[in-house]
């Protein structure tokens, strides 16, 4: 266990901040963790999952409708106006019979990319459309969950060439909930809190969950700062239960500088695939709790946020060190100059091992890029502000000097707030 990577213990996950507006808006210190969707309190969208009694079939039947609109609309081979109402006419007969109706798998593949192109905090949606979609809504079992997560991951990394890729399960249904994944993500680092509590290994985001990973009898990783955590997973009528990654499913970096030594004694490492799985993918009323998706990741992420964030890794300091910094003051730009060489480091180091990495330039452009093409084919893109704009040199790339159209379009993915509840390893009441 290294010095530098024993820290305080976490603060409490701040509030919510509001979206900001637009404009020249300074990105406060209770900012965002990532680029892409992973938020501290739900957008407000949500339909809520399913009471015991299920949903309320008139707003089921507008919802699912309005999805049926889009899909035809924008799928041509879905078939025109008479398919249209024959297809609505059904699902309604089905909601009515049932308390719910089956997407077929063609409306769950575009309701699926057609959520991401609504992730308002996802900087990365030109490619939207390439997302491959498994579709696994039969599997209810937590042990069939875990062969098919690793499935993905593997699918996913793909040798380091990282696919877009989601998996959907079950759906919530009346009467049956859906499985849950609790991580945050497929791939997370354990935090570890020292007994006295005065400290902790590892990334102090997911001490909740590791400790929870630890209750339910994981015997806990090697104690270094990058344990991979087991997978928590809930089957639809069972307890939440464990399951051990393979290593061999898990594709790591290990960080070095590209010309200095400021990183590489440190040790570090982070993982390729960023697959958020706790997040409920929304399609026309439906809602599918477990459904991990994951992009590539953009080396901000990471360089900035994931190990310079005070309340993470926290390695500003010690990179500081190591560049020979003076540190006395916050007027030497110390932990900005820190800044740039770690995200030099994750950049270099990424392309190094020939594993998919956005940098914070290119995938501005390609944000500009995507809202052209969604103006030139008429639809609103919603946006916010605060998490496209990426957390280092924010006005050296073009998305900062603009302002977006906050609305929120559906299908989305939400986050339920009992969802971020479990992902903190607390139990919920359901
Ligand atoms: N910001 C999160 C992290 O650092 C990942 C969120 C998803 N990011 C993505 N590029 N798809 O782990």
């Amino acid at each position: 266990m290294r010095k530098f990577l024993r820290r305080a213990v976490a603060p409490k996950d701040r509030p919510p901040r509001a979206a900001s507006g637009g404009g020249h808006v300074p990105v406060d210190p209770g900012a965002p963790p990532g680029q892409c969707p992973v938020h501290h309190g739900p957008p407000g969208q949500s339909s809520g999952g399913w009471g015991e009694s299920g949903r309320d079939p008139d707003a089921l039947h507008r919802e699912a409708e309005e999805f049926l609109r889009l899909f035809h609309h924008e799928q041509p081979t879905a078939g025109g106006p008479a398919a249209l109402t024959a297809r609505i006419a059904a699902v309604y007969a089905e909601i009515d019979a049932t308390g719910t109706y089956r997407h077929t798998p063609a409306e769950l593949a575009h309701g699926a990319r057609v959520a991401w192109r609504n992730s308002n905090r996802c900087i990365g949606r030109l490619y939207w459309h390439s997302l491959r979609v498994r579709d696994r809504r039969d599997v209810h079992d937590a042990d069939t969950m875990a062969v098919e997560a690793v499935a993905h991951l593997r699918e996913a990394t793909n040798g380091g060439r990282i696919r877009p890729v989601i998996t959907v399960f079950a759906p919530d249904a009346p009467g049956r909930r859906g499985p849950r994944i609790w991580n945050e993500q497929l791939v997370r680092y354990a935090g570890y809190t020292a007994p006295c509590g005065s400290g902790s290994t590892g990334d102090p985001r997911n001490t909740g969950i590791t400790a929870y990973a630890q209750r339910l009898g994981w015997p806990g990783g090697h104690g270094t700062p990058f344990d991979v955590l087991p997978l928590v997973i809930q089957g639809s009528d069972d307890k939440p239960r464990w399951f051990e990654l393979p290593a061999d499913a898990v594709l790591e970096v290990p960080l070095s500088h590209p010309d200095g030594d400021c990183v590489d004694d440190l040790g570090l490492r982070w993982h390729a695939v960023p697959a958020i799985a706790n997040m409920c993918l929304e399609i026309g009323g439906v809602c599918y709790p477990a459904a991990p998706f994951n992009g590539w990741y953009m080396g901000t992420e990471i360089g900035a946020r994931d190990l310079g964030d005070t309340d993470r890794y926290d390695l500003l300091p010690a990179v500081a060190a190591r560049l020979g910094l003076d540190t006395s003051s916050d007027r030497t730009l110390w932990k900005d100059r820190a800044l740039v060489e770690l995200n030099r480091a994750v950049l270099h180091s990424f392309d190094r091992a020939g594993v998919t990495l956005a940098d914070h330039h290119t995938e501005s452009q390609r944000f500009l890029t995507h809202l052209g093409r969604e103006e030139e084919k008429g639809r609103r893109v919603g946006a916010d502000w605060s998490w496209i704009v990426p957390p280092i040199s924010s006005c050296a790339t073009q998305v900062f000097h603009r302002t977006y159209d906050p609305v929120q379009l559906k299908p989305a993915f939400v986050h339920h707030p009992e969802a971020l509840v479990r992902a903190r390893g607390e139990d919920t009441a359901f």
